[in-house]
């Protein structure tokens, strides 16, 4: 048996266009997230506080966050790595912090290198103080853990070390966590075995899934999680994205593609899938493409 309901995190915003090359203008992000809010998705991930010379991409964060207009029913999330960036982002008024911060870890130490310049122990040593500060002013916390089944530099992942990266982000107070296919690699069983190293540690209600989909297995993964009770999900407009230190890999599991397979299992997820697609292909057109969600283009050319 399913949940009988799944709440999606749209992703887009982030991690879809924090590997665009060309600007996306801060208008563009702000009415996209509006646009996915007003479909129904109730937990936007909408940038990320890193270095922008690492990310140009998402050096507009403090405009993005100070030009939405926000609903009270909406979680808005971002991404802080190091206290450098929750301060930035606490240096707003109150009303423009998010309600959860994302810090990002990752099972393999090529990744964490590469992504973060420093090693999983290193990377646990700059959050526990974000996590602690988060804490300390309400915010929740999150951990997203890179690389759980296979690795752009490291090949294939043992359960091993993803059991253990999240035992080191629940001894440092991180209250849930994203198991993540960062370069959508995984098939069903590795996915489960990632799942249940994590599951070790924390509880079904405190993990979520994060699925690219590079090799087409992102919804074959979501179904998997699904069966083990897994009902949070990470999944991204449009199919947007990739990460910009994962060469080849694509974007998130498109999220209309996700929402189509949940409503057709029965589940609810309180989104409308004609509002998503909207929201889809005004970003895309934006961006001078196709939506990359097969259900998109389908429903479109009905
Ligand atoms: P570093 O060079 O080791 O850090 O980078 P540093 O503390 O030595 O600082 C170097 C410079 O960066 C300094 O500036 C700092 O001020 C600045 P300079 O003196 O050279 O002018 N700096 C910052 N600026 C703004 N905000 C900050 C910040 N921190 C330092 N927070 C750092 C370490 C983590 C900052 C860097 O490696 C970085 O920004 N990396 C980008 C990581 C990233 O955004 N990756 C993509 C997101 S993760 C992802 O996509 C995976 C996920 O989707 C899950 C999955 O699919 O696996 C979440
Ligand atoms: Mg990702």
């Amino acid at each position: 048996t399913y949940p009988s309901r799944v709440k999606l995190v749209d992703v887009g915003p982030r991690d879809g266009l924090q590997n665009e090359k060309q600007p996306v203008p801060a208008a563009v992000k702000i009415e996209l997230v509006e646009r996915l809010q007003a479909a129904g998705l109730r937990h936007i991930e909408v940038t990320s506080y890193v270095s922008p010379k690492w990310v140009p991409q998402m050096a507009d964060n403090a405009e993005v966050m100070h030009g939405l207009k926000r609903r009270s029913d909406v979680v808005y999330s971002v991404l802080t790595p190091n206290v450098k960036g929750l301060e930035a982002c606490l240096s707003a008024p109150r009303e423009e912090w998010p309600q959860e911060i994302v810090v990002f870890g990752s099972a393999t130490e090529a990744f964490s290198q590469k992504n973060i310049n420093c090693s999983i122990a290193e990377s646990i040593e700059r959050f526990a103080p974000v996590v602690q500060m988060a804490r300390e002013q309400g915010i929740h916390v999150r951990g997203a853990m890179s690389c759980t089944v296979g690795c752009p530099y490291e090949g294939e992942v043992a359960p091993e070390k993803v059991g253990h990266l999240a035992r080191l982000m629940k001894d440092i107070g991180v209250q849930h966590v994203g198991v993540a296919d960062t370069i959508g690699v995984g098939t069903p069983g590795k996915v489960r075995a990632a799942f249940e190293a994590t599951l070790a540690h924390y509880g079904l209600d405190e993990v979520s899934g994060h699925f690219h989909d590079t090799y087409g297995q992102a919804l074959s993964n979501t179904l998997a999680a699904l069966e083990m009770g897994v009902w949070q999900f990470d999944t991204s407009v449009a199919g947007l994205g990739g990460c910009p230190y994962a060469k080849g890999a694509t974007g998130n599991v498109a999220t209309e593609d996700v929402v189509y397979l949940l409503h057709g299992l029965g589940i609810h997820t309180g989104i409308d899938l004609d509002a998503l697609i909207d929201a889809g292909v005004f970003v895309s057109q934006a961006l001078g493409r196709e939506p990359n969600s097969r259900v998109s283009k389908a429903i479109r050319t009905k």
